[in-house]
């Protein structure tokens, strides 16, 4: 099957359109335009939506207009179900929040426009790692703009909650387990959590990276390798996610969305949440500090790893020679400093800029790009597979199923799981 097939196959037209409709939201029409982009996202909660409208304002104050696509519900596969019947239809965004190996994916289909020129008029060869650009280019050409780094694994806490109970923000596995037994003890939910499937797959990566290492992590995910994915301490990782969904879970997480636990841990209802650090623009957002109101930490047991994910626009193939502009200068104002500083203050993330000056940003994102840089400099850094960055979207949609499958079953077994999860790895 061709990519086209596959996309065509994997979308049902008729079922998507009501999505479709709802996500549109209305921009002025009368200002005078240079000319309009379209940008499809899933950046609609209160910290994300922050972060989208720092950019909003640029392509605004140049002149141009912003027609706003965010379509809801976390992690963005509802995004890029739209996105897909949009491209099937014939008519794709200027720009979508595409990542990771999917950029290729979208450049092979021939969606892709050729960003070359703006690239090279700012730069982009010297402003970014060899290994980010290169995720952005297909066939050796930039089609992609990234805007941020975020970091999955952290685990983030409520300050005054353990000030409370005198317990410390956990370091190991038996540690998360302790202080999860006293938050539970009191009262408090220990972990706010959304059952969903990514978020699911959000928890069972950093128990990966956590129980087999960065080197393991990679092998897994990243080379497939059987042995690893089937071996005794991937099943360590399901048991000790089935512990945390059972034990230290609320049985109210079913379909709750990944803002709304961190709204848990924010009111003190829950102690925790293990989430990527855009959890901490619903914390910034709500106007918390680092280090008073919530704390981050490195996910326990994976300190000195530090598992990436690049948020990026693709900018896809148009006509009109006003919408071409405005998707340039988009791209453009994606890299430039004030941009970087400002939105990923919002976001949560760090610059993706190596040039990016970090002092003025908090304490978790200063903690973020020092981790960063000791993760890259060894085996620490790797790409997250729940958010796209480790495998194609077929495999991640294939990984999640039996992820979310074993958590919600009660009989799960581990050891078949582990054989599941081989098998969608090395379909
Ligand atoms: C994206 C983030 C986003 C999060 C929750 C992740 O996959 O990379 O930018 O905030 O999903 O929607």
């Amino acid at each position: 099957m061709n990519a086209i097939t596959r996309i065509a196959a994997a979308v049902s037209l008729a079922s998507l359109l009501p999505l479709a409709l709802t996500s549109n939201i209305a921009v002025a029409a009368d200002a005078p335009s240079k000319g309009t982009i379209e940008v499809l996202h899933w950046w609609t909660a209160g910290g994300e939506r922050a972060g989208i409208n720092v950019l909003q304002k640029l392509v605004e104050k140049d002149g141009y207009t912003w027609k706003d696509n965010g379509v809801a519900g976390g992690g963005g596969e509802a995004a890029m179900t739209v996105l897909k019947s949009r491209a099937v239809a014939g008519n794709p965004p200027g720009a979508a929040q595409i990542k990771g190996p999917s950029i290729q994916e979208w450049g092979e289909l021939g969606f892709l426009t050729n960003l070359d020129d703006v690239a090279k008029a700012n730069n982009w060869d010297k402003i970014l790692a060899p290994q980010i650009a290169d995720i952005m280019k297909y066939d050796g050409h930039y089609v992609a703009v990234p805007v941020n780094i975020h970091r999955v694994n952290w685990l983030w806490v409520n300050k005054p909650v353990f000030d409370k109970l005198g317990i410390k923000a956990p370091t190991t596995l038996d540690e998360l387990y302790a202080v999860s037994d006293k938050l539970k003890a009191a009262g408090i939910i220990p972990l706010a959590h959304g059952g969903e499937a990514w978020q699911d797959s959000t928890v069972f990566e950093d128990l990966v990276l956590s129980i087999l290492g960065p080197e393991g992590f990679h092998k897994a995910f990243v080379d497939k390798d059987e042995a690893t994915l089937t071996g005794p301490k991937m099943v360590q990782a399901f048991e000790a996610l089935k512990k945390l969904e059972g034990n230290y879970m609320d049985p109210d997480k079913s379909g709750r969305k990944w803002n709304d636990a961190t709204g848990l841990v924010m009111t003190g209802k829950a102690g925790m949440q293990i989430m990527g650090d855009w959890a901490k623009a619903e914390w910034t957002a709500a106007g918390k500090k680092s280090g008073t109101d919530y704390e981050c930490v490195p996910f326990p047991g994976t300190q000195g790893s530090f598992t990436y994910n690049i948020d990026s626009l693709a900018m896809f193939k148009l006509k009109d020679p006003g919408a071409i502009a405005a998707q340039q200068d988009l791209a453009k104002i994606a890299l430039e400093p004030e941009f970087q500083t400002v939105f990923n203050q919002n976001k949560g993330s760090i610059p993706v800029r190596s040039d990016a000056d970090v002092s003025k940003f908090d304490a978790c994102a200063q903690k973020s790009q020092a981790d960063y840089k000791a993760a890259a400099a060894g085996a620490g850094l790797q790409p997250t597979m729940a958010h796209g960055m480790a495998t194609s979207p077929a495999v991640e949609g294939a990984v999640f199923d039996v992820v979310t499958n074993f958590a919600n079953d009660p009989k799960g077994d581990a050891k078949k799981a582990a054989e599941q999860l081989a098998k969608a790895v090395m379909q």
